[in-house]
């Protein structure tokens, strides 16, 4: 039995009931946006993945399709773990991993599968395309999922997060002529990654960039805090040889509550990502729902450097220039501040007084605090700044300051110069207060609705 839910963001993904994590299978098939994501509709907590399943005309207003993928068969007995999607032959194909618990759990095996489906609702599945026969000689069968699959040159490829046996998480590349015969090509680095595995590896080939996510990683001296922490790596991978070759590398977003991107194949490239963490408490469950996916942001590369903007539907737009104090109040929406030779900026949202969220720029970076916010949310990271419930995130340092924030019910995701910041409130719902205080020498605000349908 699905549980009922009785709240939900305004506009933001999230389950028709219970868990979601990871997004899957983003694609633009048949004239409209589809999501897919990691998901448990009879829980709150994470268990046996389903796919569950939404479209979009906009990438801002979802609709609901029946649930794309459901465990049970004996490749994917214990769950549909997280995969991709691409269209071949006017279908849709979704390759996914399939996970296999035996014995208790002492027996793990993960296994790369196929599915199909004609009008982009219902799927039919394949089995197994890529098994334990197909992982080199050294690596873990228990840790080897979340295919990201592409065409280039007439070929099928996908990269799989995987482990080396005692090791730590590496990449693997795989080809194909027809998405069922798959073999195995590379392993992309070549040599263990910082974190104790890899999660999630999207090779997007437009831009040249590959995003991955690292489980318990070392902060590295305070650069990224999340135990878990999102990467891109600006590079191509160079197919006669199936090595990666970067030129730099980054963190996806400096907030709380980022895991998982994945992009779609599409001009501009659009990324999704997770819109929580694991390892934290989840106070929406009592709602029952837990766990979002991110605004639809478009992405792009300059100067070596990955680049987000958000893509949100908009409607009304309320303005106004900015003085030293200004004051507005709005619970959901796009907020944009131009400042033009920002000295100091200070601004406060969902507020009632009390509880609020807020981003200050002090000492040259973008302080985000939202040990204030409302509803407590406890993560399993013990230094200061994570106890605080501070993140920080760079400051551009540019003579025209653009700085956007989507706010919905339960999250809000700053955007400066193509970073961002992206974090879960759980506010009281009468905390709907604007503050913003501002040194420079001019400064404008709008705020946008978001067009909603619904
Ligand atoms: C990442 C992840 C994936 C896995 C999925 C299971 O968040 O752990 O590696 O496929 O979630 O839900």
């Amino acid at each position: 039995m699905a549980i009922t839910k009785i709240k939900e963001p305004a506009f933001h993904i999230t389950g028709e009931s219970g868990w979601i994590n990871d997004p899957n299978g983003l694609i633009f098939y048949n004239g409209q946006y589809h999501a897919f994501y990691q998901h448990h509709p009879y829980d709150t907590k994470w268990g046996p993945m389903h796919w569950g399943h939404v479209v979009s005309d906009d990438l801002t207003n979802w609709k609901y399709l029946p649930i794309a993928l459901t465990p049970g068969d004996d490749f994917d007995k214990n769950g549909c773990f997280s995969g991709s999607a691409i269209v071949h032959g006017d279908k849709l194909w979704l390759m996914y991993t399939g996970f296999i618990e035996n014995q208790g759990g002492e027996s793990i095996r993960q296994v790369q599968c196929l599915a199909e489906s004609s009008d982009g609702i219902t799927f039919k599945k394949h089995g197994i395309v890529i098994g334990e026969e197909l992982l080199p000689e050294g690596y873990a069968p228990c840790d080897f999922r979340d295919p990201k699959i592409w065409r280039y040159d007439g070929s099928f490829w996908c990269v799989v997060a995987a482990r080396k046996i005692e090791g730590r998480g590496r990449i693997l590349l795989y080809r194909s002529a027809d998405l069922f015969n798959w073999e195995f090509v590379n392993d992309i680095f070549g040599a263990d990654s910082a974190g104790s595995m890899i999660e999630c590896p999207d090779y997007n080939e437009e831009l040249g960039v590959l995003f991955f996510c690292e489980q318990f990683q070392p902060s590295e001296n305070g650069a990224h805090l999340n135990i878990h922490t999102c990467r891109w790596a600006v590079g191509r991978i160079d197919y006669s040889t199936g090595l990666f070759n970067e030129q730099s590398r980054g963190i996806v977003d400096w907030g709380f509550d980022v895991y998982a991107p994945q992009t779609f194949r599409s001009k501009p490239s659009v990324m999704m990502g997770w819109l929580n963490m694991w390892d934290r408490t989840v106070p929406s469950e009592k709602y029952g729902f837990a766990g979002m996916l991110t605004a639809a942001r478009s992405i792009s590369v300059k100067d070596g450097r990955l680049c987000q903007e958000p893509i949100v539907s908009c409607g009304d737009v309320y303005k106004a220039t900015v003085g030293e104090g200004f004051e507005d109040k709005a619970k959901v929406g796009v907020i944009t501040v131009k400042a033009t030779e920002l000295e100091a900026l200070d601004i406060r949202m969902r507020s009632d007084g009390t509880n609020y969220t807020s981003l200050t720029l002090k000492n040259g970076e973008w302080v985000f605090d939202r040990s204030k916010s409302g509803e407590e949310i406890r993560g399993v990271e013990k230094d200061p700044d994570s106890l605080n419930g501070i993140r920080r995130m760079p400051f551009s340092g540019n003579r025209e300051v653009t700085l956007t924030i989507v706010m919905d019910d339960f999250s809000v995701e700053i955007f400066e110069d193509g970073r961002a910041l992206t974090s879960t409130i759980y506010p009281p719902d009468d905390a709907v207060g604007i503050e913003l205080t501002v040194k420079a020498e001019s400064c404008h605000y709008e705020r946008a609705s978001v067009a909603l349908t619904k």
